[in-house]
């Protein structure tokens, strides 16, 4: 395999070269005068009420405050709505591709504008104020990017938990973020699966009292118990309601949304982004990353409960007046073939996925892709997680049929959007490296005593200064977010990622360094899997680490000890896998339980995770030194009862 792709050597093109020297221009712009271009981006790209004079206003040190465009107003949903109806108001917004293969729906720009003020006028209805938060638990429809644009209509801050999460993690997200609706569906299909919402809803709802409505989108038909006084049926709501909307004049700076995600310790935080510098980012990155041009079908895999659905299904696309397609399904239903006939079928232009899916069909040989002609596609995209350059290849030759550029963007959900990525027509590409900043990004690579290191360096990634998607605190706890991003190195943003710079000065992301697993590009705490293992009755201790998976990534290896006088059996294996999907969802079950008679804790009784990792890992031999730990002979029992 040849360790880069040499851009010369493949097929270019005028639009090409035209992509690439745009952004290098970019480039130099934002380097030369970083407000004069951000004000210049922000003006053309987002419909501003009374638009910003004060551009960025942005410290990372003492309590860390972030502003850009502080003194503009605006609404997200009139930059992504309001503003397309004159231009493209027959256009397809959205169109939707359902779980089962023929079916299928779409909107043009004016039937979802209509749509997202009735429903916004129903939340108000409802009592939704601006700055009140609603949570969105729901399926890959329409309704959902419905749900998030009638929020930001009148000014609601969403949360939208993703759908594959258990009752007891909505719960939580519910409480910690004070919502007081959620909107959700009867049932969610899923590769020809239903996943009960509204049930899951119902439970997660006993232990959040302040909850006084819920509005419930009939996806599936399916009878489910509707509680009187609280729960409304979204179809009768949306009739009975006003197609005008006025929408709420919002401060730049006012948040748009939050989002949970997880970190190396304690429960996921509520990531806030804002309305005026997310939405900047949100379309200048999709516009510039994609190449994306007026009247191209994008495609983003991804599910918006989480941050790539944001941005790059709904925010992004529709800022950029783009036509955007939302899958209900998975890459395997009804068969591995199933991506690659949707984009034959809506000749999709941009499609935008995560490594793990193209490992997963790659597994399946080239036939399922071959049956589709893919004429159509012109730039792909990966995200989520460091792609192996097997996969890459395979994307690229097989799926691109070699004629289309692969943009591997590194970003993250504090990111708000990319930040390390090419474009499309440069060159040359390197297989599984993000290659360069994007304009007026500034990343560093520093060593463990937090100096930046010049050239080539290997060490962990920061960002040296802000740029405008990025969060700007945790909700409700500002501390928590000085202290996880901004104290490990001083007046530096720390991503939690190891990264290599090579010498033409491209990023190779190496992983998490923090306790944070990647599993199928979704980021799980090892503290999250460990809390809820650690609440089932039987289990005295347990420490969960990431090992790498072929498909995933990373898979979940967790250590348990069970309490004085239980019994390891399979049954109470089995139990407890079941436990962790009960507690947190599908995607924190581990991929493997040990048993562990004992853990390996150093004397002041820290449990030394790198020597866990390495038996997971099936690194035996590199242990390293275990003379400090207090009881060494665990590791001797851990080491010869490894699993698989
Ligand atoms: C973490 C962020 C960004 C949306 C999806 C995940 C990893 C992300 C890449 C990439 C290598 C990547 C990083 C990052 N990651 N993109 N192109 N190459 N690693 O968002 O759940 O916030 O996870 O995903 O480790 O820190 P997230």
């Amino acid at each position: 395999m040849p360790d880069h792709v040499d851009y010369a050597s493949q097929p270019t093109s005028p639009r090409l070269t035209e992509s690439a020297a745009r952004v290098a221009t970019l480039r130099a712009e934002a380097a030369a005068d970083i407000e004069g271009f951000w004000k210049r981006e922000a003006m053309s790209r987002i419909a501003w009420v009374k638009p910003p004079t004060r551009i960025k206003n942005t410290s990372f040190e003492g309590d860390v405050s972030i502003k850009w465009f502080e003194d503009g107003t605006l609404n997200a949903s009139v930059s992504c709505l309001d503003r397309h109806l004159e231009t493209r108001g027959d256009q397809t917004a959205i169109i939707w591709e359902g779980d089962e293969p023929g079916s299928q729906d779409s909107v043009t720009y004016r039937d979802l504008h209509t749509r997202v003020c009735k429903f916004a006028n129903a939340l108000k209805g409802l009592g939704v104020r601006k700055g009140d938060r609603v949570t969105i638990y729901m399926p890959m429809v329409i309704e959902a990017a419905v749900a998030m644009l009638a929020s930001a209509r009148i000014g609601a801050i969403h949360s939208v938990v993703f759908g594959g999460f258990s009752p007891h993690s909505l719960a939580g997200r519910i409480q910690d973020c004070k919502s007081s609706v959620v909107i959700t569906s009867d049932e969610a299909r899923r590769g020809g699966k239903r996943v009960p919402l509204k049930a899951n809803t119902d439970e997660a709802l006993k232990t959040c009292p302040d909850v006084t409505a819920v509005v419930v989108v009939a996806v599936t038909g399916a009878t489910v118990p509707m509680v009187a006084g609280r729960d409304h049926d979204y179809a009768t709501l949306v009739a009975d309601a006003s197609a005008d909307c006025p929408p709420e004049e919002m401060g730049a700076e006012d948040p748009l949304f939050i989002l949970y995600t997880s970190g190396s310790t304690g429960t996921p935080k509520g990531v806030q982004h804002t309305t005026g510098g997310y939405m900047v980012w949100a379309s200048f990155t999709h516009e510039l990353v994609f190449d994306y041009r007026p009247g191209e079908i994008f495609w983003c895999t991804a599910d918006v409960g989480w941050v790539t659905g944001h941005t790059y299904i709904v925010y992004g696309p529709l800022a950029n007046g783009a036509t955007t397609l939302m899958f209900e399904g998975v890459p395997t239903y009804p068969d591995s073939g199933r991506l690659w006939e949707v984009v034959d079928k809506h000749k999709v232009e941009i499609f935008y996925t995560a490594p793990t899916a193209i490992r997963a069909l790659m597994r399946d040989g080239d036939e399922p892709v071959k049956r589709s002609s893919r004429t159509s596609l012109r730039v792909l995209g990966t995200v989520g997680e460091p792609i192996n350059p097997e996969a890459w290849e395979w994307y690229y030759s097989v799926v691109g049929d070699s004629r289309c550029p692969i943009v591997d963007t590194w970003w993250q959900t504090e990111t708000g959007g990319h930040l390390i990525s090419p474009v499309p027509g440069m060159n040359p590409l390197k297989p599984g490296s993000a290659t360069l900043p994007l304009p007026g990004v500034k990343p560093l690579i520093v060593d463990s005593n937090g100096t930046p290191l010049e050239g080539e360096a290997d060490g962990h990634l920061c960002i040296a200064d802000s740029w405008p998607g990025q969060m700007r605190t945790v909700f409700g706890d500002h501390d928590r977010f000085i202290k996880t991003y901004f104290s490990t190195y001083k007046g530096l943003y720390f991503t939690g990622d190891g990264a290599r710079r090579d010498a033409d000065g491209y990023y190779w992301i190496t992983g998490r360094v923090d306790d944070v697993i990647n599993v199928s590009g979704h980021r799980m705490g090892t503290a999250e899997v460990e809390s809820a293992l650690g609440s089932h009755h039987h289990v005295a201790e347990s420490a969960v680490v990431g090992y790498p998976h072929d498909v995933k990534g990373q898979g979940i290896y967790a250590y348990v000890t069970l309490k004085h006088g239980v019994e390891a059996t399979e049954a109470l294996l089995k139990e407890l896998a079941g436990w962790v999907r009960k507690e947190i969802g599908p995607i924190a079950v581990p991929d493997v339980i040990q048993w562990a008679p004992g853990l390996p804790k150093t004397r002041s009784g820290k449990i030394m995770r790198r020597i866990l990792r390495k038996i997971a890992a099936n690194e035996v031999d590199s242990l390293g030194d275990t003379s400090t730990l207090a009881d060494p002979a665990v590791v001797d029992d851990l080491v010869s009862n490894r699993k698989k």
